[in-house]
């Protein structure tokens, strides 16, 4: 099958790549750019472990070609810290325990993000409708709701902070 060049910012840095038509976005991130952050859970768009941003909007990469990320940006798990500093969705994560065995994880940062982008002090119903799209099997979810809610608050005073 010919391949493609396709040109993505991935992160803040620009890959030129020549991929096949039929290549999904999860596998070229994982497989030929070594971000293994974004996990292949079921495939089928169900349970959002390979969530990553595409030019501001929440994708299921394993359902997603990478051609059709040609010209667009691109955030994954990886992006979020900034000079290894954690991101503040990363740091509530972290503290308030909103993982067991952290295969949900990637996705559930990277949607969190997106979610804090679009409404930046959600409820807690907001929250649940926010993520249903990313399926842990190990939490029962409460932990990763107050995660959300303290990095909003995280976030919030930053920006106070800052302005
Ligand atoms: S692996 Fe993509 S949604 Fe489950
Ligand atoms: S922490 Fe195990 S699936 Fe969510």
């Amino acid at each position: 099958m010919s391949k493609k060049l396709i040109s993505v910012t991935i992160n803040g840095r620009t890959h030129e790549s020549a991929v096949e038509p039929r290549t999904l976005l999860v596998h070229y991130l994982r497989e030929e750019l070594n971000l293994t952050g974004a996990h292949i859970g079921c495939e089928t768009s169900h349970c959002g472990a390979c969530t990553v941003d595409v030019d501001g909007q929440s994708i299921k990469s394993c359902t997603h070609l990478a051609v059709q990320c040609d010209g667009s940006d691109v955030l994954t798990v990886e992006g979020l810290a900034n000079k290894g500093v954690l991101h503040a969705v990363q740091e509530a994560f972290y503290e308030e325990h909103g993982l067991q065995c952290g295969f949900c994880t990637p996705g559930m940062l990277v949607r969190s993000y997106r979610l804090l982008q679009e409404n930046p002090n959600p409820t807690e119903d907001e929250i649940r409708i926010g993520i249903s799209g990313n399926l842990c099997r190990c939490t029962g979810y409460q932990n990763i709701i107050k995660a959300v809610q303290s990095a909003a608050r995280k976030l919030q005073e930053s920006s106070t902070t800052a302005a």
